[in-house]
């Protein structure tokens, strides 16, 4: 989610003094319209210098969804001798850019890689303007398109419930586990009314409250509500049972905003994870027969994808039930391992790291795959080692900068097959808005002090800091895929530019039409 952060204003002065003077960059060729198969609705909510405030939202919030996978005593379970090692040694070694003014000052003259293309012009307005690009329908069968919330902060998949049917749209989340939307009568935790949302409520008239309470906590925001049972269909699945699921009687501003792009949740990690103690969609879909398996796969689209050479191209992201879409992977690079979580997640075994093809030594890792945490967040140490790999980058205290410019190449091998994240990837935004070719705020994060949230079971039983949690900024690399009756993951290299090949599909069929 992109929502403000009142820690972050601290920084917007001093970040703010150069964007302004440098003026906002030109949109170059785009125009600001994507054509009309993909419309878009798009909302101001990024202020335009808040680069480092975004970046802090988004680091906080995937760190308070680690902590909670890896229970309350993350810090003590670190060697402290070991990071403050890393740390000091990097400081002594590179620049010292450890206070937040200091990023306006930095020199930019030893950027190893000066020809790069930098943090692209394109995906600095997606940032700004905060766009939901929306997905085309499917040819695949019992398949959603993946709506893309602004510079890939989330997917967003339509689903329908109640009767008459009403099309939610729901924030597809692989790292939680509940179905919620807000109800009809749903109240902002602070002030006001839930926003211009779609609600639930006694207007379907299958819709039926249990009355028991319920509430779930993410990285950022939280919902109170009832638990109630309606009818759902996704993907043209219509569930025969009324399904149990959630309703928010009290959102906090993070999900009431009108500026949430989103109705609610679909959590896609099994039912262990449930806070309402209910089947996921999933299940319930597979204990009635509508699909074979408990397999969800995705397609995470990116944002820079849907603009080629400045023309707007298709936004291919979708989500199939059930099973896989063989056109979507390149079959021969597909692996299949165990679960590995033992609370619910989704977490694969990583055998090693590899930065531009050399291992760093980081073996034995696991991988929450996470398409609600648009960051990669892992240990200290583990983050500090893939970055002292990476030429030029800085560590300012707590957070790593690399040059826009680099080429550098993460990849996780898994199962024996290396995935590699597209160097594009690894920029979060830009520092300074003025300098696309400057240094970028990493897309991986080490983990931030936060405290234990309360009232959440989420990781109880406690993780270990061998674990990352592995979001878009992996995720969209490649084609995944969870199956809750084998407790299996699969992933596989994406097949070369399927929007490409989705475009050709289409001019065939114009000829054929002509
Ligand atoms: C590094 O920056 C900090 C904060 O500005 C300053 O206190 C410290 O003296 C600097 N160290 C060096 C070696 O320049
Ligand atoms: C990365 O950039 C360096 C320096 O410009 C260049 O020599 C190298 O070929 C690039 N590597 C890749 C994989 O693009
Ligand atoms: C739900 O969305 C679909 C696809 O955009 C549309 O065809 C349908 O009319 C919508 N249904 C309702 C009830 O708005
Ligand atoms: C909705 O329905 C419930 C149960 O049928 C009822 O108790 C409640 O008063 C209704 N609310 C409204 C606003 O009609
Ligand atoms: C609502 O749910 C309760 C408990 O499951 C059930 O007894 C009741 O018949 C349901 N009401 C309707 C209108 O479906
Ligand atoms: C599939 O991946 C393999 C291994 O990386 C590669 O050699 C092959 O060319 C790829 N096939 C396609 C159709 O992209
Ligand atoms: C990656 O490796 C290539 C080939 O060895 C080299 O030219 C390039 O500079 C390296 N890039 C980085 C970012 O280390």
């Amino acid at each position: 989610m992109a929502v403000f952060s009142p820690a972050g204003v601290l920084l917007l002065s001093v970040l703010g003094l150069a964007a302004c003077a440098l003026g906002r960059p030109n949109p170059l060729s785009w125009d600001g319209h994507w054509p009309t198969t993909s419309p878009v609705h798009s909302e101001h909510h990024v202020k335009d210098t808040d680069t480092s405030a975004t970046y802090h939202q988004h680091v906080q919030r995937a760190s308070r969804r680690y902590s909670r996978v890896l229970g309350s005593s993350v810090e003590k379970r670190f060697n402290q001798a070991v990071i403050e090692n890393a740390v000091s040694h990097l400081q002594e070694t590179q620049a010292n850019a450890s206070a937040p003014v200091n990023l306006l000052i930095l020199d930019e003259s030893n950027n190893p890689n000066p020809e790069g293309s930098g943090f692209s012009p394109i995906g600095l307005e997606i940032a700004l303007v905060q766009p939901v690009i929306r997905a085309e329908q499917p040819r695949q069968p019992n398949s959603i398109g993946l709506d893309i919330q602004a510079n890939d902060i989330g997917y967003i998949a339509t689903v329908q419930i109640g009767t008459p049917p009403k099309n939610f749209s729901l924030f597809v989340d692989s790292g939680s586990s509940d179905l919620w939307v807000g109800h009809e009568e749903c109240k902002g935790y602070d002030v006001g009314d839930c926003g211009a949302h779609t609600f639930l409520g006694n207007s379907s008239t299958t819709f039926n409250n249990t009355g028991d309470p319920w509430h779930i906590r993410y990285g950022a925001g939280f919902v109170l509500g009832k638990i109630v049972t309606d009818l759902v269909s996704i993907a043209g699945l219509q569930l025969k049972a009324p399904h149990k699921f959630g309703v928010a009687m009290e959102e906090s501003p993070e999900f009431a905003s009108s500026k949430v792009p989103y109705d609610g949740f679909l959590g896609t990690a099994k039912s262990h994870l449930s806070q309402q103690h209910a089947p996921t969609l999933i299940e319930a879909l597979r204990n009635e027969g509508l699909v074979k398996e408990g397999i969800v796969s995705y397609h995470i689209p990116r944002a820079l994808d849907t603009m080629k050479a400045g023309v707007p191209v298709k936004n291919v992201g979708e989500l199939t039930l059930g099973a896989m879409n063989p056109a979507k992977f390149n079959a021969s690079t597909l692996v299949t391992v165990r679960n590995v979580s033992p609370t619910g997640f989704w977490e694969a075994p990583v055998d090693e790291v590899r930065v531009n093809g050399t291992s760093i030594g980081l073996a034995r890792r696991s991988a929450i795959l996470d398409t609600g945490s648009t960051l990669l967040v892992a240990p200290k140490v583990d983050v500090s080692a893939i970055h002292m790999l990476i030429p030029g980058s800085l560590y300012t205290g707590t957070r790593w900068i690399i040059p826009c410019t680099t080429n550098a190449t993460i990849s996780l091998v898994i199962s024996g097959q290396e995935f590699p994240i597209d160097s594009r990837d690894l920029l979060f935004l830009p520092l300074n808005m003025g300098r696309l070719k400057g240094y970028c705020w990493s897309s991986i994060s080490e983990m931030q002090g936060v405290s234990k949230p309360k009232g959440t079971n989420i990781g109880k039983t406690g993780g270990k800091t061998t674990s990352w949690l592995v979001g878009d900024v992996f995720l969209k690399n490649v084609y995944f895929s969870t199956n809750l009756d084998r407790d299996t993951i699969s992933i596989a290299r994406l097949a070369e530019q399927p929007d490409l090949a989705a475009s050709e599909a289409t001019e065939l069929e114009d000829k054929a039409a002509n």
